[in-house]
């Protein structure tokens, strides 16, 4: 364990250090499936359990481990709190729509409370109330429309000025009885019942894309295939876009979270600051002692500050409020937002009858993610489900989407061009230990990295997927991109899509 105060060295969540997973063959041979699911996350995990229940033949790949991915670095909030969202989402959808939406996130906390007591689940869950707080004036305005929105829809809330937590606050906002749990203990015990209802699951097994021919079939990285009537992406970003032009209609953000022993008592509820920087907070237990969760600090994807520092602005808040006894984990995760806010779940696109997708939770993936995984268990066993309609990836709702459009895609114009501009001269002799340069070897633009052992490792920077430049994420010792938020190990390896060929690696011997 790191010493008091100090970042553990390496990254590595709460929640996935406290769990033994069984693994998982890589898939050897092409095989049939009646559904074939992409990702083993909580959509995969739950679709999984709900499909084969039903006796459907399901066959899940994950390109590295199950739970490893955006559900293993969660805040596991399970709430139909999602920001201020309601007053927003009222004005753009409809007050009708936005009911369907408040009731399939407590639908979804309905289920996971249900399959807890039918499968004598232990993973933590507590009701807790959920509480957007401020300490601007800017936002107490904000609070108040999104006070009356929670009227106008019927959802038990209050406004108060204080709330226990002891961080300052002029206006908070309650939503009663939301809850969180430790989702992987929870998907564990899906994935388990998943299997002995016959479903296969495979690990280190990368999809690269879908083939169709009398079925359509999932193509993995070693040629094999999964020929199958329905197949399922919910692999975060969708691996196989099917004109559904998903690179343009959704970016990612990382935020960065810490798990620690602070001197301070959790007061209980579940937290979230309505300004930014971005303060979300709860508590989780740690061999019967109480850990406080704290995560915030979202930027887009490889544009941010260097990564550690945002760490260090979650450690000086902590330390002002909370009082730090010791840091006992650090992690970073990768959300993607939709044009809308709402994610895209359903088809992947009008043409592609076989295809569905889960993906753009922006952070409320818990939740978001119980309903995908209905939503797709409905569409494929032919039943109505209430909210396809509201979730469906074909929607089209001009405004005020079609500001943040431009925004989000004269972005990625000016990253595709910047990164080829700008490179530092830095020398790589110069480099220390751990550090990472980007210079131009050969007239490439290059990311070179010096590890631990003085090996260098270098990559060509050029993003396999639309061709931007990646930069250096020093928190992770990754390359990310800053376009469609994919991201590469030190060695060039995919971690995270939309890419699916790794960075060509540089020779700098040549
Ligand atoms: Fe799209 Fe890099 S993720 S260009």
């Amino acid at each position: 364990m790191a010493e008091p105060k100090e970042l553990p060295q390496f990254p590595e969540p709460y929640w996935r250090d406290n769990i033994d997973f069984p693994s998982f063959p890589k898939l050897e041979e092409s095989i049939k499936a009646d559904v074939g699911i992409v990702g083993g996350g909580i959509v995969g995990i739950t679709a999984a359990y709900l499909l084969s229940k039903q006796n459907v033949k399901v066959a899940l790949i994950d390109a590295g481990v199950i739970l490893n991915g955006t559900t293993g670095h969660t805040t596991a909030k399970i709430t139909a709190q999602h920001d201020i969202i309601y007053d927003e989402f009222i004005k753009h959808f409809g007050e009708d729509k936005t009911k369907l939406y408040f009731h399939a996130q407590m639908e979804a906390k309905a289920f996971i409370e249900k399959t807890i007591q039918e499968l004598n689940i232990d993973c933590d869950f507590s009701e807790q109330d959920a509480v957007i707080y401020t300490n601007s004036d800017e936002y107490i305005t904000q609070l108040e429309n999104e006070k009356k929105a929670y009227d106008q829809l019927d959802i038990e809330g209050e406004l108060t000025d204080s709330v226990s937590l002891q961080v300052p606050h002029k206006k908070a906002l309650i939503m009663k009885n939301q809850a969180q749990f430790h989702p992987l203990k929870f998907l564990k015990v899906l994935a388990e019942e998943s299997m002995k209802n016959g479903a296969l699951i495979f690990e280190n097994t990368t999809a690269i894309d879908v083939e169709y021919n009398k079925h359509p079939a999932i193509i993995t990285r070693e040629g094999h295939r999964i020929v199958c009537r329905y197949i399922i992406e919910a692999s975060h970003f969708p691996f196989y876009d099917g004109q559904g032009f998903y690179p343009t209609r959704m970016y990612a953000e990382r935020a960065y979270a810490l798990a620690i022993k602070a001197k301070k008592k959790f007061p209980g509820g579940m937290y979230i600051s309505a300004e930014t920087p971005t303060r979300s907070l709860r508590s989780a237990m740690l061999d019967g002692e109480e850990v406080w969760i704290i995560v915030g600090e979202k930027h887009k994807t490889g544009q941010g500050k260097s990564t550690i520092e945002h760490y260090q602005a979650l450690l000086d808040f902590a330390e002002e409020h909370l009082g730090i006894e010791e840091v006992l984990y650090r992690w970073s995760t990768q959300d993607l937002t939709t044009l809308d806010k709402l994610p895209y779940i359903g088809r992947v696109s009008e043409a592609e009858e076989a295809v569905f997708v889960a993906t753009g939770f922006r952070k409320w993936g818990m939740s978001n993610g119980i309903v995908a995984a209905k939503i797709l268990t409905d569409l494929i066993s032919e039943k109505n489900s209430p909210y396809a309609d509201l979730y469906t990836p074909s929607r089209f709702q001009a405004d005020p989407s079609l500001r943040k459009f431009v925004r989000t895609n004269a972005d990625v114009a000016k990253h595709l061009i910047k990164g080829k501009l700008e490179f530092t001269d830095n020398n790589i002799k110069a480099l220390s230990a751990d550090e990472a340069t980007v210079t131009r070897i050969n007239g490439k633009r290059t990311g070179v990295y010096k590890d631990k052992e003085d090996k260098y490792h270098a990559v060509d920077t050029t993003c396999t997927h639309m061709g931007c430049e990646v930069e250096w994420n020093s928190g992770e010792r990754t390359w990310d991109c800053p376009c469609h938020g994919s991201r590469f190990s030190y060695t060039g390896e995919v971690m995270e899509g939309p890419a699916k060929r790794p960075l060509e690696q540089v020779d700098l011997e040549k």
